[in-house]
């Protein structure tokens, strides 16, 4: 892709505050966007996460009241709860394992230096008690995907962190499942009367964001 259309795509892209309820994303775009975020890198690969597309009305109503009843929540045409693990167990890392040996062909035996790695830290080493801390910090890499991914093709998006992760929890019925709500993202269409889309942006220069050592 030329540098241009990227540039243009990121500038294109703002944090829609009023969706066009009447257009949905087609199942194509979809389908790429769902694939952005499972592409998404996490540290050692795990993956700590969930992603959950709301699609009922009536759960996006209550999604709605606990998220400052910001209307991006029942007015997009997508809106993916992105939730994390709270702690990461020694199943976690073997599920991994397993799944890297089956699609690399490397033995059990050859990850367990790699396995050992993983649970003296994030398992059962002295970051295992910063793990949920850990877990959400990476969901934000995904966010960021799913994001420049739909700006790319001409989707809007809105990051949501306004929003009751507890409440969350509770609605979704998350509490016993071993993941917790990180903060969301809507996806779909701007509305032709959102008067967000033609503000400018609002960014530091580089030289107040970036040095050069
Ligand atoms: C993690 C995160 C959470 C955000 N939460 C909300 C939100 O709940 N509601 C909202 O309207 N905008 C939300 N925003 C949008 C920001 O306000 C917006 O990205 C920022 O002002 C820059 O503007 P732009 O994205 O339109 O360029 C959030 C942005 C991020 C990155």
């Amino acid at each position: 892709m030329e540098q241009h259309s990227i540039l243009d795509a990121l500038q294109w892209r703002y944090a829609v505050k009023k969706f066009d309820s009447s257009r949905k994303i087609p199942a194509k775009e979809w389908a790429l966007l769902e694939e952005s975020l499972r592409l998404s890198p996490s540290s050692y690969g795990l993956q700590p996460w969930k992603f959950i597309r709301v699609k009922t009305p009536e759960v996006l109503q209550q999604l709605r009241a606990e998220s400052w009843n910001q209307s991006q929540v029942t007015d997009c045409s997508d809106y993916v709860v992105f939730t994390t693990r709270t702690e990461m167990l020694e199943s976690d890392v073997d599920e991994f394992l397993k799944l890297q040996s089956g699609i690399r062909g490397t033995p059990m035996e050859k990850l367990q230096g790699y396995r050992d790695v993983i649970l003296g830290d994030i398992v059962k080493g002295p970051r295992s008690a910063q793990a949920a801390n850990w877990a959400q910090r990476q969901s934000y890499i995904a966010m960021g995907f799913i994001m420049e991914t739909a700006a790319l093709i001409g989707v809007d998006t809105c990051p949501m962190e306004g929003l009751d992760p507890k409440a969350y929890d509770r609605i979704l019925g998350l509490e016993s499942t071993g993941y917790r709500t990180v903060a969301a993202v809507a996806l779909g269409y701007r509305h032709a009367e959102d008067r967000y889309a033609g503000e400018k942006k609002v960014r530091y220069p580089i030289s107040r964001i970036m040095e050069t050592r």
